[in-house]
């Protein structure tokens, strides 16, 4: 075989071998320093049709609820919106916590996870959840009103997230944190769950901080998943969101399992 014909037989090759380069990249090192640019696409929406999943039993064993839930120091009166709700299964574990005097909003996109999380809370006796249909990028909660926010297996589903990380924003109080959780992309503790449904703490930051979100603690106690904490960054460096750049997902609402 001629030195040419051999060039451009290895020409596939390597053009895969380049193609491979970014996804490689996505399981980098944690620790290593943010990229500048987002690295991934939206995962698809899980689909109400997969809510019975979202109460599996063995989330006790995975997610340990109750040692996320005592992270937020939550205290009677305080008001906390459940942001991609589900089924309500946090919302309602939180609801206890904040008591009469306070409320918890379960925002969900799908009106039928509402539904379900309507039916749950009658089974569980919960009356103080309120039930909110948000927006894709719209959680609807009302300006300055929200002291603790709380995202779990759901950020990396948002389709368009640096508008809806901005009204999220609005929605806190100056004080407010938000309680985000992932699974973890790197390592071994989540290899259950579909790639593309977990993150990594490089990626995330390069989303959070753009967007107006000074971290707080990275708290990893929990078995499969990162809990990040995050405070609003006081106004005059939040305008920088709009340098978040967005690549809309065009995936239809999924069904899910793990
Ligand atoms: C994997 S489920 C997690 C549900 C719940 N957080 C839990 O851990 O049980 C993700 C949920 O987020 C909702 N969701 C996706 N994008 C959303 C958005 N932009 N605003 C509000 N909810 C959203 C979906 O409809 C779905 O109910």
């Amino acid at each position: 075989m001629n030195r040419m014909r051999r060039f451009f037989l290895l020409l596939p090759l390597l053009g895969f071998a380049v193609s491979l380069g970014p996804a490689l990249s996505l399981a980098g090192d944690p620790k290593s320093s943010a990229p500048k640019k987002r690295d991934r696409k939206p995962a698809p929406v899980m689909s109400y049709q997969g809510a019975g999943w979202l109460e599996r039993l063995s989330r006790e064993r995975e997610e340990n609820p109750q040692k996320l839930i005592a992270a937020l120091k939550l205290e009677p009166g305080d008001v906390v919106a459940d942001i991609g709700c589900g089924s309500g299964y946090y919302a309602r574990r939180m609801a206890p916590m904040v008591g009469p005097s306070g409320k918890v909003y379960g925002v969900d996109i799908q009106p039928e996870m509402l539904q379900i999380m309507k039916q749950l809370m009658k089974r569980d006796g919960v009356t103080n959840i309120e039930a909110v249909l948000g927006e894709p990028t719209d959680p609807k909660l009302p300006p300055g009103s929200v002291d603790w926010m709380l995202l779990v297996d759901v950020y990396h589903e948002f389709q368009d997230p640096a508008p809806m990380l901005a009204k999220m924003r609005e929605a806190l109080k100056d004080d407010g944190k938000v309680a985000l959780v992932e699974f973890r992309l790197e390592g071994a503790t989540a290899r259950h769950i579909k790639i593309d449904h977990r993150m990594s703490p490089a990626q995330v930051m390069a989303e959070w901080e753009p967007a107006g979100y000074t971290l707080l603690e990275l708290n990893e106690d929990l078995p499969t998943q990162h809990l990040f904490i995050f405070g609003k960054t006081p106004a005059k460096s939040s305008d920088a969101s709009a340098d978040t750049e967005v690549t809309p997902a065009s995936h239809p609402v999924e069904k899910r399992e793990g």
